[in-house]
């Protein structure tokens, strides 16, 4: 069982949590397979989805789900909210609270600031992206992608290669996978390599191949220049040359690894249009897991909420 108000982090799941959060993930999966894909679930219930900064599948994806859920749906974004006026964060969902929303899912640029707001209404909180910290329900669906296609968890090889200092995906899938005893390797730019990134319990590939060659996973991210105060990595055709995920680098990999990427992807940068596209990419899998797991925890928090669904 889950049974928090919130769902803020990774961190503190335990395997009972997140394997309660993947069955009834998978039961939604099925359910989007079907010709008619709505089940009353969460009719009655207000879902508003505030983003602070840009999405595509984040946003989407939670709309989806809700909808699906048959929940009343609102979306609110930062840049057309009361918030460009001067009001802070927790007086903007304090407001959407008072109109009775049930759960309210944010994105805000801010590490912590999520936490915050779960900590300080009553409404149900989830982090749809707190700034480089955590992205929850993307480790989530990224963990659901795999269990589909590689059934044991367990001792799985993943690299993680890109951006990592600025990566709320790495950070997030870094707490989760550690719990099931995931060998997780970090390869990226040094200036983008967090310092003492080893406490997290991982280690650093010296070169490409090293990040590649035993992985069973690989998770490519793109470079975060909106988090980037100042210039820490080369040109785009540097960057490229030497962390570029394309099919020469792929000849030293498995035959069988998957290659993931939370998207946006930045084509030719850090994945080469053919690997993004080829049998070994599963980068759409993730966006439709991304609808299961989004249905999954709305569902899970609404139960929580009254005790009856
Ligand atoms: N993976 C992800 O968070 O994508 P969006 O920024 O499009 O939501």
């Amino acid at each position: 069982m889950y049974k928090h108000k919130d769902f803020i982090s990774t961190k503190e799941l335990t395997l009972d949590e997140i394997d309660f959060i993947l069955t009834s993930a998978e039961a939604f999966l099925e359910i989007g397979k079907r010709e008619i894909k709505k089940v009353p679930t969460l009719k009655g219930r207000t879902v508003v989805n505030l983003f602070f900064e840009n999405s595509t599948r984040t946003r989407t994806s939670f709309e989806i789900a809700g909808k699906r859920l048959g929940a009343d749906v609102i979306n609110i974004s930062g840049s057309t909210s009361s918030a460009v006026k001067g009001e802070t964060l927790l007086d903007t969902v304090r407001n959407i609270e008072a109109m009775s929303a049930d759960i309210i899912t944010v994105r805000d640029s801010h590490s912590g600031s999520v936490k915050f707001l779960a900590d300080n209404v009553e409404a149900s909180i989830i982090n749809a992206g707190d700034g480089q910290n955590e992205h929850p329900t993307q480790a989530m669906l990224d963990l659901l992608t795999i269990k589909q296609h590689k059934k044991d968890l367990n001792g799985l090889n993943v690299s993680i290669i890109g951006d990592i200092e600025h990566s709320r995906v790495a950070r997030s899938n870094i707490h989760l996978m550690k719990k099931f005893g995931m060998n997780i390797k970090v390869f990226g730019p040094p200036t983008v390599i967090p310092k003492n990134v080893e406490v997290l319990g991982v280690t650093v590939a010296h070169n490409i191949i090293d990040a590649v060659k035993d992985a069973d996973v690989i998770i490519v991210l793109r470079i975060q220049r909106e988090r980037m105060g100042k210039l820490l990595i080369p040109s785009n055709r540097e960057y490229c040359q030497i962390f570029s995920i394309t099919p020469e680098i792929m000849k030293n990999a498995k035959n069988d690894v998957m290659i993931l990427h939370p998207g946006p992807i930045n084509r030719g940068i850090e994945i080469s249009s053919v690997v993004a596209d080829s049998n070994r990419s599963f980068i759409l899998d993730q966006v439709e897991a991304g609808v299961a797991v989004r249905m999954a925890m709305l569902s899970i928090l609404a139960f929580n909420r009254s005790g009856e669904l």
